[in-house]
């Protein structure tokens, strides 16, 4: 089951690369997982300005870049979204982008990993509430990071190694989560061909 990791920053000098790797690796070790990192910062999404909330808009007419950040996620079983938090909140960026879905997300299943001075936590909240309005699931494990992510993280995404070994840390975190995450994919993934099959 493909597993997208979506990085919620765009900024330059930003962490979210080395913990959107570090996501990467732990979805590839589980099970029937795999992982995608898919950067936003690779999309050139204009400010979304369409004249009709998009999933109430059959004949839109949709940014090309924004089209190929849908089209992406669209190919996905399951997300995880790695936010910093900004202003209590997501990024823009995020937030705008995710104005644009319209089915793309539906009925699959979303993880948040969340990083900031209380890990994170305003934001996973916001978006928490935002992919549900999507069309989302969201898993209720997640990850909230404290502590300074430069400090935790090399830029390959390797998270220190005393840390690593906490259960009850970061890691252990993770592993809860996207094991979680594997479980609601996979429920959601037979829903969706089954409901195909009956067509
Ligand atoms: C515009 C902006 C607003 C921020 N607001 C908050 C905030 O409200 N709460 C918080 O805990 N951290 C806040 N921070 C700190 C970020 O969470 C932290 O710098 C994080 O590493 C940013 O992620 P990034 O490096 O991937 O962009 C803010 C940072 C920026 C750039």
């Amino acid at each position: 089951m493909k597993i997208q990791v979506v990085i919620g920053s765009t900024r330059a000098g930003r962490v979210g690369p080395r913990i959107g790797k570090w996501v990467e690796s732990a979805v590839n070790q589980i099970d029937g997982l795999e992982g995608e990192i898919i950067d936003l910062a690779d999309f050139n999404i204009p400010f979304f300005d369409e004249p009709i909330s998009p999933r109430y808009n059959p004949a839109r007419e949709i940014d090309s870049e924004a089209k190929r950040f849908m089209d992406k996620l669209a190919v996905a079983d399951g997300y995880v979204f790695v936010t910093p938090e900004y202003n209590h909140s997501i990024t823009g960026a995020l937030k705008n982008a995710l104005d644009y879905v319209d089915t793309q997300l539906g009925r699959k299943v979303s993880a948040i990993v969340s990083y900031g001075s209380v890990g994170g936590a305003r934001a996973a909240e916001h978006l928490k509430g935002i992919l549900l309005e999507s069309g989302s699931g969201v898993v209720p494990q997640a990850v909230a990071i404290l502590g300074s992510p430069t400090e935790l993280f090399s830029e390959g995404g390797v998270l220190d190694a005393e840390i690593a070994a906490n259960p009850y840390g970061p890691a252990g975190a993770l592993h809860k989560t996207l094991t979680e995450l594997a479980w609601w994919t996979g429920a959601t993934v037979d829903a969706r061909a089954k409901e195909l099959a009956a067509v």
